[in-house]
């Protein structure tokens, strides 16, 4: 029997008045992912983890999280843990405190498995401090060491390194790439690529509520992440060539064409060039960062 997908959203849609904030959205996320909701501010992230931890009802679509429908039925949730934003806690009690308070309202969490949480995400020489005493980063620790407690088998964690230092993301890196080795599939989502793309294999990339990408970080590196950069004697001639022989997506910046397409294209285009008297300066291909990818895949959406 096949495995039971951690996630499985289709269609779906969450609207506020006027403003579709989730719209058409489809994620697959497979056991074993550490999977990317990547999008700029806005973008409805928020929006789709609230939906699928169901804190907010939904208005199209279907959301499964193995196998089940998360607002329907009692333990729907029992394998899923996470936080949307900020974890919320009481700041003049300690961080073994509160976790105890949280697994006390979660029908109880022994005294072992709080530290062993608190030790996953090394706050355990801190827990006997006061919250209002942590770090931004500390806190966000925390906000997963009370989701590990429940031994979730998926852990939602949306902007987890929002307001943290570079050794904070680094700390949070570490400890989210060791998840699926025991056993947690992890749906993260951020707004900077180059936050995730070190320990994200998948990814969805939204925009506007829209998904722009969805797949492996490696394919969208092979079928975006380099273009043709072409210096020609008319730009302007050339980017109307382009087009012509097929390459709708040619665009111009300053006087550079800049043409995403396969070889075989762009010899055509070489060729189509000369026989139109627009000499060629300079054509080169160039590897784009995933950064502008990332930049270019929610502009082009938008
Ligand atoms: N409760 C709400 N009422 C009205 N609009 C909202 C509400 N929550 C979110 N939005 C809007 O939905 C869009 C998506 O928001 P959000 O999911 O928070 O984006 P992200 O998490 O990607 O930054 C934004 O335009 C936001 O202003
Ligand atoms: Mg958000």
């Amino acid at each position: 029997m096949s495995e039971l997908l951690p996630v499985e959203v289709r269609g779906l849609v969450k609207r506020y008045g006027e403003l579709a904030a989730v719209d058409d959205v489809d994620l697959t996320v497979e056991p074993g992912d550490i999977y990317g909701l990547l999008g700029p501010n806005g973008a409805g992230k928020t929006t789709t983890l609230r939906m699928l931890l169901g804190l907010i009802r939904r208005d199209g679509g279907t959301v499964k999280l193995f196998g089940r429908d998360p607002v329907e039925g009692v333990g729907a949730l029992e394998d899923v843990a996470g936080f949307v934003e900020s974890p919320a806690f009481y700041p003049y009690l300690t961080g073994r405190e509160n976790l105890r308070l949280l697994g006390a309202l979660d029908g109880g969490a022994d005294l072992r498995a709080i530290d062993a949480a608190l030790e996953r995400v090394d706050l355990l020489d801190r827990a006997g401090d006061r919250v209002g005493t942590y770090s931004l980063g500390m806190r966000q620790r925390l906000g997963i060491a009370s989701s590990l407690m429940r031994s979730p088998k998926l852990l939602v964690l949306d902007e987890p390194a929002n307001g943290l230092d570079p050794a904070g993301i680094r700390d949070l890196r570490t400890l989210v790439a060791a998840l699926p080795e025991q056993g947690v599939t992890v749906l993260y989502s951020s707004h900077l690529l180059a936050e995730v793309e070190e320990v994200c294999k998948r990814v969805a990339i939204v925009n506007d509520g829209k998904i722009a990408f969805e797949g492996r970080l490696d394919e969208l590196r092979a079928s975006y992440g380099s273009a043709y950069r072409i210096e020609a004697a008319d730009p302007t001639g050339a980017l109307e060539l382009a087009h012509r022989v097929g390459a709708p997506q040619a665009r111009l910046e300053g006087h550079v064409l800049w043409l995403d397409a396969p070889s075989d294209l762009v010899d055509q285009l070489s060729i189509e060039l000369g026989r139109a008297g627009i000499a060629i300066r300079q054509l080169a291909r160039e590897q784009r960062s995933l950064e502008d990818l990332f930049f270019r895949l929610t502009e082009d959406a938008a």
